[in-house]
């Protein structure tokens, strides 16, 4: 069965993915498609609703990025937000020009037109999050203002008969009050969706798209071991089954006991064509002497590759490679505007030099826990589902200094008591990700009758909600202070343990 379908027109806001994201969050399926679709191209995707998202231009200038005007004439009913609203106004037929004083932040909001459908059951006057220079000065013939601020006279605006509406605020971010309300009387009231929509027909209906772009040809998986590489690849099982091979490199830096979790898995779980690289020495090898973050990481995704490349050979000829991107790594990488903060080496690298025909990537579109539910939906484990998060580079953007077999081997008994205890102490659900950090510094300390000269291992363990921004957790003192006394005193050679409570930003979540 198709399900009811959004579509996100992106613009280049950074909002995009989080507004496809409260779309699902209501119920109804949606996906993101650039905003140079063609309207022939979105009709024939027959969804019920189209959201013009936000963008950094302004929509009166020559190179801005503009959608053709057909699409508002479709009969589909159109929410503009921000940038979107200010598109709207402008393809109209209104003016669109620099506003006297833009709004940034939190702004005061009154609904003008309360009666319209988008407000159903929205206070009279809320507070709104704007970010915005441009503002709609004259409404397009056809339209009605229905909110305003301050300095926004059209804060919101509507063309009911043509079923247009459009928001100058962002209804997606937190902030704004009535936005949920918003969004979902846009999606149900205006746009007639059911709200029926749940992960499980996410599974299916990629499951089946991939099942018929697959055919009988052969696909290849990269598995790093991590969550998201092992949801992907039983993703990838379910519509190709024996046609797929999983590739797992391992390359010696994943957590305790961790690699053979995976294997377990894919193996004995799911009886999936695996191979297992066992390239620990290797890796350890190229990485010998490197300190330098960065050079890690790029040491490894090179050696990944090369690794990788020289098995996949021996499959032969492949239609597909499939990889477990997640919406997150792509703006960290620096998709489109974002900068580029880490270089996350699962994005992009393998498809250089592995000869396919085309790349998979099922979970593109889907934030960290909508990774897990579709992992839950596919049957895989709650255990292995609900691991935390780690990095391609795993352990070794982990330790702050030259990685060697002796600190790699530390750093994992480390986490794992770390990981051990917050488990015991009924935490690990409510914290997004947590982790030790082998650091370079060494400090005295006193142990028995002796001097020590030992490690400092640092605890990290942080809530968010994407990856982008975080807030340390305050873990208990008392369960810090067992993890400290057992880190101590069970792994030789650290001999003192801190805890790490700055956010991102201005921190990042790993320490390097
Ligand atoms: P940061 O440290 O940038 O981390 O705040 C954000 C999220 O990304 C993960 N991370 C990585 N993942 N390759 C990856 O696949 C990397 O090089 C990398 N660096 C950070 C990190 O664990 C966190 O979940």
């Amino acid at each position: 069965m198709e399900h009811q379908l959004v579509v996100v027109l992106d613009f280049g806001g950074q909002y995009s993915h989080l507004i496809a994201r409260r779309v699902r969050d209501l119920g109804v399926y949606c996906e993101v498609k650039p905003y140079t679709i063609t309207a022939g191209a979105l009709a024939a995707l027959r969804p019920r609703g189209v959201i013009l998202t936000g963008g950094p231009n302004s929509v009166y200038l020559e190179q801005s990025p503009r959608c053709s005007k057909e699409l508002l004439a479709l009969g589909i009913p159109v929410l503009g937000i921000c940038y979107g609203a200010q598109l709207m106004a402008y393809l109209a037929g209104g003016e669109v020009c620099p506003a006297p004083k833009g709004e940034y932040g939190r702004v005061a909001l009154e609904l003008t037109q309360p009666e319209s459908p988008l407000f159903d059951g929205v206070a009279q006057s809320s507070v709104c999050w704007m970010s915005h220079t441009d503002y709609i000065r004259t409404l397009p013939e056809g339209f009605v203002s229905a909110a305003k601020t301050q300095n926004c006279p059209h804060a919101a605006m509507a063309n009911e008969a043509a079923r247009l509406y459009a928001v100058q605020f962002h209804p997606e971010v937190q902030h704004t009050a009535c936005g949920q309300a918003l969004l979902r009387n846009f999606l149900k009231r205006i746009c007639g969706c059911a709200g029926d929509w749940q992960m499980s027909g996410y599974v299916e209906q990629t499951v089946a798209r991939l099942k018929e772009k697959i055919g009988e040809k052969k696909v290849i998986c990269a598995l790093s071991g991590g969550v998201d590489s092992t949801v992907a690849a039983v993703m990838a099982h379910r519509a190709a089954g024996k046609q797929l091979t999983c590739i797992f490199v391992d390359h010696g830096l994943l957590r305790k006991g961790e690699g053979d979790a995976v294997e377990r898995v894919c193996r004995e779980t799911f009886d999936m064509n695996f191979i297992r690289v066992n390239a620990q020495k290797e890796f350890l090898g190229k990485l010998a002497g490197v300190t330098d973050p960065e050079k890690k990481r790029s040491v490894i995704g090179e050696e990944f590759i090369r690794v990788f490349e020289r098995e996949s050979k021996k499959i032969g000829k492949v239609g597909f490679l499939v990889q477990g991107t997640i919406y997150p790594d792509v703006i960290e990488s620096g998709a489109g505007d974002s900068a580029v903060i880490k270089s996350h080496h699962n994005v992009g690298a393998l498809p250089d030099v592995i000869d396919f025909e085309e790349i998979i990537e099922p979970l593109r579109m889907l934030f960290k826990d909508e990774v897990r539910r579709a992992g839950l939906e596919l049957g895989i484990d709650e255990d292995l589902v609900w691991r935390q998060p780690f990095p391609g580079p795993g352990l070794a953007v982990r330790i702050l200094d030259a990685v060697t077999p002796e600190r790699v081997a530390l750093l994992q008994e480390a986490d794992a008591i770390f990981r051990e205890e917050i488990a015991n102490a009924g935490m690990a659900r409510a914290i997004s990700q947590y982790f030790a950090v082998l650091t370079n510094i060494k400090s005295v300390g006193v142990m028995g009758d002796g001097r020590t000269y030992d490690a400092t291992v640092a605890l990290r363990a942080v809530t968010t909600s994407d990856f982008m921004t975080a807030e340390f957790v305050p873990i208990p003192y008392e369960v810090l202070g067992k993890v400290s006394s057992r880190i101590v005193n069970e792994v030789p050679g650290v001999n003192r343990v801190v805890y790490d409570v700055t956010a991102k930003p201005p921190a990042t979540i790993e320490w390097e």
